[in-house]
């Protein structure tokens, strides 16, 4: 019903693979795979060869968000570097509905990011193309940062545009949520309407506080928060 999908932007770099087989091994179930290019988001970190260089390491699907633009020369090397769902920000993609078809033509599922204050009107023609929402708790460029409390109704109003969809259509549309997840919010998150959980800092520092292999106790943790806001 849920999923922990833990961000590799707070992971150890230099032994990656290690972090992702740890991470699932862990109890996580996607692999959340962060793209800056240092002209969407002002910071740079990873690109399709590193995708394609983890993808070995697990079988889990692995979530590429793309803060980049423009966006639509990116999307066959990631489909072919192995990625699963690929998701972009609308203000990033001078054509929205032909981009989501170019990732949905390249075998991966789709979905369309909400910066904090972009409104969930990109929705209104773009249902039947979609296959996951996003939206930022945090504006997009780096992890650590603090989940902007206003996000919660912004989850309320978008989860109920889901299920009204889903009632007339039969089509279940996740809905996910990246920035300032920790294990002290997470349940409110959920009751809110998110049923998939980025969290970067939340899983990988305090996995390495502890001890740098094990992952176990901090999902663990987030999933006895989850299990709480089942209602
Ligand atoms: C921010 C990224 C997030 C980030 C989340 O631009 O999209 O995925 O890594 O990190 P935390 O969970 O630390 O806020
Ligand atoms: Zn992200």
């Amino acid at each position: 019903m849920y999923r922990i999908a833990p961000s590799l932007l707070s992971a150890d770099f230099a032994r990656l693979g290690e972090e992702v087989r740890n991470v699932i091994a862990a109890g996580a179930d996607w692999i959340h795979f962060d793209v800056m290019d240092n002209h969407y988001v002002p910071n740079l970190t990873i690109g399709p060869l590193v995708c394609e260089a983890i993808r070995p390491h697990t079988e889990a699907p692995i979530d590429v968000h793309l803060m980049v633009k423009p966006v639509d020369r990116l999307i066959p090397d990631f489909a072919k570097a192995g990625a699963n769902v690929i998701t972009f920000h609308p203000e990033a993609s001078d054509h929205i509905h032909r981009t989501l078809a170019l990732i949905r033509d390249h075998g991966c599922k789709a979905g369309l990011v909400f910066n904090p204050a972009t409104p969930l009107h990109y929705l209104d023609h773009a249902l039947d193309d979609i296959d996951m929402v996003l939206l930022m708790s945090v504006n997009p460029g780096f992890g650590g940062q603090k989940f902007i409390p206003g996000t919660l109704a912004k989850l309320r109003a978008a989860r109920e545009r889901l299920d009204t969809y889903e009632a007339a259509s039969g089509r279940h549309i996740l809905l996910q949520i990246d920035g300032g997840v920790k294990v002290d919010n997470i349940a409110e998150i959920a009751a809110a309407g998110a049923d998939t959980f980025v969290a970067g800092s939340a899983v990988f520092g305090a996995g390495r506080d502890s001890d740098p292999n094990r992952y176990d106790s901090v999902i663990a943790a987030l999933r006895a928060e989850l299990a709480k806001a089942r209602p």
